[in-house]
């Protein structure tokens, strides 16, 4: 029987980490579930982005998925803990959950000459501080700058990414960010949706200003964890397959995530 690696996301930003996944461990099984239905998750309140996570992660484990990566900051912002902590030990202590805010915060924080780093994120994780807290916990000097953009995934979501209308908000949400400290050197798309618009970021940003993304980061952690965890490594099944499932229509869903993926995608339509 497969034992899939599960990846979430609140739609298709979780394939931009699902991508390095990969990469990283081909050798895997793996199912991809977008609960493109509900994109986006981030401007939702605490409870809602729990519940819908909640219930998406529990079909991954019912698809046999003894790890899931919850792919989506809003979410690992959100309900990561909770999962860990109140449900997981309920239904099976043997199944993991884990998040990308830690991977990418124990890492990223070492990218700074300046000290001074910028979040672009969701209005959800934003509010949650996580960044914040996390950076501060491995590098507790650093001057943490943060700026919501509630509009960018919106576009993303409806297929409008390339609409010029969008680079306004990118405009002001970067000049934002920006206007908080002129020190900031380096800055994370702490949203997984955001590197399938990072060219246009980057035309906003000033040229020394690195942008970090973290799919590469994830894939890394992923790794090491599977190496310091044989026990769940032996657990997986190893056919090299990649499933995809949405909440929403199947036929959009191939289309925008081809795009990313570079090869076809045939997605199946499932209801929670
Ligand atoms: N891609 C997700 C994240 O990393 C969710 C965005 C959303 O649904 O608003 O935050």
């Amino acid at each position: 029987m497969k034992q899939p690696i599960g990846i979430f996301d609140s739609g298709f930003g979780g394939l931009t980490v699902f991508k390095a996944i990969r990469q990283q461990l081909p050798q895997y099984d793996y199912i991809y579930l977008g609960d493109n239905a509900r994109a986006p998750y981030g401007n939702r309140s605490f409870e809602t982005v729990y519940e819908y996570t909640l219930e998406c992660v529990r079909w991954l484990h019912r698809r046999h998925c003894p790890l899931v990566i919850l792919a989506c900051n809003t979410a690992s912002a959100k309900a990561l803990r909770t999962i860990q902590q109140k449900d997981l030990p309920h239904f099976d202590p043997s199944l993991k959950v884990l998040g990308v805010i830690r991977p990418t915060a124990e890492t990223v924080g070492s990218y700074t000459g300046s000290g001074h780093i910028g979040i672009l994120a969701t209005r959800g994780t934003v509010q949650s501080q996580s960044y914040a807290i996390e950076l501060h916990k491995f590098f507790p000097e650093l001057a943490v700058f943060q700026q919501a953009c509630p509009m960018w995934v919106p576009f993303i979501e409806s297929g409008e990414a390339e609409n010029e209308a969008m680079d306004y908000y990118i405009q002001k949400d970067v000049k934002a960010l920006m206007a908080q400290s002129p020190e900031i050197d380096t800055v994370i798309m702490a949203c997984t949706h955001y590197p399938m618009i990072q060219d246009r970021i980057r035309k906003f940003l000033p040229p020394h200003v690195q942008l970090v993304g973290q799919g590469e980061l994830v894939a890394m952690s992923l790794k090491q964890y599977l190496d310091n965890h044989p026990e769940i490594a032996h657990s997986l099944s190893a056919g090299g397959t990649s499933e995809y499932y949405t909440t929403d229509d199947a036929a959009a869903f191939d289309q925008g995530a081809r795009l990313f993926m570079e090869e076809p995608v045939a997605s199946v339509r499932i209801h929670l």
